[in-house]
């Protein structure tokens, strides 16, 4: 299960290389060292609502799995990026992939991170 991500959205408007570094190169890496292991039965990706982009308050079905990615900054940029790899590596090489695009998810020390 791959969680490991830059996270922080404000961050990333001012260090937006760190996140195309961490979240796009990062899960580039754990894919191709699935792939080249072998031995992975599920690659589970976690990726947010965020790649959506924004939802129209007024609109009677919100998003699904095959609505349009429309990112609006460059951490939402970022997870869309490496789905699109995850998607790749799951198409060109048989990785059994699997992607979620959870919405906002808070545990006991979610704030004390931060
Ligand atoms: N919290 C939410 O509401 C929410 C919603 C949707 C999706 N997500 C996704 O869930 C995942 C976890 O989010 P979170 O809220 O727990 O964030 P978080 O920032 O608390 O945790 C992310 C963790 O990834 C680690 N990390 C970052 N870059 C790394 C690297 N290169 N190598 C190893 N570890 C690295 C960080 O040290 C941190 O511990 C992320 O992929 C995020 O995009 C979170």
């Amino acid at each position: 299960m791959h969680f490991a991500a830059q996270t922080h959205v404000d961050n990333s408007f001012g260090n937006s290389f760190e996140f195309t570094k961490n979240n796009v190169y990062g899960t580039h890496v754990l894919l191709e060292a699935c792939k080249v292991t072998g031995q992975i039965k599920r690659f589970i990706h976690v990726s947010t609502d965020e790649v959506y982009g924004e939802t129209d308050e007024n609109a009677v079905v919100g998003n699904h799995e095959a609505s349009q990615l429309l990112p609006t900054n460059p951490y939402s940029a970022t997870k869309a990026g490496a789905e699109m790899l995850v998607m790749a590596y799951g198409r060109s090489y048989g990785l059994p992939v699997i992607t979620t695009r959870g919405n906002n998810v808070h545990g006991p020390i979610s704030f004390l991170k931060r």
